[in-house]
């Protein structure tokens, strides 16, 4: 049964039967302000009713908590440029939309000019411009609006996974009807892999079900896009998960990229979908060498049990020991590391985009075959258009 949400209700802002026709002031949001609107009015974002206002984002950025002490780690903004921040004031209700369709409303509380180096180096811990996250927000409108919202359209959703959208009530439901007790949820931005895969039915060993829910919103250029990857999870889940065990959906949340703080913030998007225990292994949400292989993990300590009300379930570092022939980890392969087959995000995103199969051992060849076919296809289609 899934608990209850981060805060206690779930949040619900969403009125597809609303006329806003008669609100005269529209500002135009970014897609990851876009994917924040949806997440805050459908429930993820649980007790979050809107984009946050000045006290509490000092409090999340520098404390990990929102004003009231509730664990809140990322602080949901609404960055707007300083043109548009201009036009509007406290008490205002406008329109948000994004390139010219309107998605939902604001009900202005606040407007501030944030310290985003302040921000980065709390957050993302470098402001190194390098950083993917750290150049979104130096990329992003410099005064931020405040306010609760609703949402009265959804986003577009992709063909190829339209079917895969689920809100946390749904989720609960399903979890539910399922009659599971305890459900352990996974966050991916990546291809499911044989690490992921290990780590994942080990912590189904000893719970009921687990979802998964891979991130479809805003990522790295260079990962692989949602649409591809989607082939791959379900050939994979369809051939080597039991049914009954399993339950997938979409998570359509920009990547932050903000490693620990990411990861703590993962887990709570998950307690709203009705997890009861959430994976974290080696590096979650980490980019290039900006955190420590287990950082994510530590951060973690700074919270009581009770805080969260959510079971974080750690995982070492895991890897196919040819020695052993199988998966494991350093806690239970005695072998050197000579016989481990490791491989960098980056250097199977490299070998798949050139049509490089990485080993069965790494990850399994119906999976690798959906993706070399999606990364070729998106790349013909790329230059059909160019030329
Ligand atoms: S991300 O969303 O955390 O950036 P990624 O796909 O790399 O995506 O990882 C998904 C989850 O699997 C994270 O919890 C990560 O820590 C864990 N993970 C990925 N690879 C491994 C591995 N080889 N061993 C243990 N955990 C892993």
């Amino acid at each position: 049964m899934a608990g209850l949400p981060h805060g206690g209700i779930l949040i619900n802002r969403q009125d597809f039967d609303k006329d806003v026709g008669d609100i005269p002031c529209s500002i135009p949001i970014d897609r990851v302000s876009l994917s924040d609107l949806e997440l805050i009015a459908n429930g993820t974002y649980s007790p979050l009713t809107g984009f946050i206002d000045e006290e509490n984002y000092h409090s999340v950025v520098e404390h990990m908590r929102l004003a009231n002490g509730l664990a809140w780690t990322i602080p949901i903004t609404l960055p707007v440029k300083e043109a548009v921040a201009n036009r509007v004031s406290a008490g205002d209700l406008v329109k948000l939309a994004y390139h010219g369709t309107v998605f939902g409303t604001l009900k202005i509380t606040g407007k501030f000019r944030p310290n985003k180096k302040w921000e980065a180096e709390h957050v993302y811990l470098t402001t190194d411009l390098e950083h993917p996250g750290v150049k979104r927000l130096f990329d992003r409108g410099d005064i931020y609006l405040s306010g609760p919202v609703e949402l009265i359209r959804r986003s577009e959703r992709p063909e190829e996974y339209s079917g895969d959208f689920l809100d946390p009530a749904q989720t609960r439901q399903l979890f539910d009807q399922k009659e599971w007790r305890t459900i352990v949820g996974f966050q991916t931005r990546n291809p499911i892999h044989r690490a992921h895969e290990y780590i994942q039915k080990t912590a189904l060993e000893t719970t009921d079900g687990l979802f998964i829910n891979p991130l479809v919103g805003e990522t790295k250029k260079d990962d692989i896009p949602g649409d591809i990857r989607m082939r791959s999870y379900h050939v994979l889940i369809d051939n080597y998960y039991v049914k009954d065990r399993t339950a997938f959906a979409v998570f359509p949340a920009a990547m932050r990229y903000a490693g620990p703080r990411e990861a703590v913030f993962h887990a709570i998007c998950r307690k709203n979908f009705g997890c009861t225990h959430f994976i974290v292994g080696r590096d979650h949400a980490g980019v290039k060498n900006y955190y420590g292989t287990y950082d994510a993990q530590k951060i973690f300590s700074t919270f009581t049990r009770d805080e969260l009300d959510i079971q974080i379930l750690f995982f070492e570092n895991s890897y196919y020991c040819q020695r052993c022939g199988g998966m494991a980890s350093n806690k239970t392969c005695p072998h050197s590391a000579s016989f481990h087959v490791a491989l960098s995000g980056t250097k199977v995103r490299e070998m798949l985009r050139t049509g490089v199969r990485p080993p069965e051992t790494f990850s399994r060849p119906e999976v690798v075959n959906t993706l070399i076919e999606g990364l070729s296809e998106k790349k013909r289609n790329s230059e059909t258009i160019q030329h």
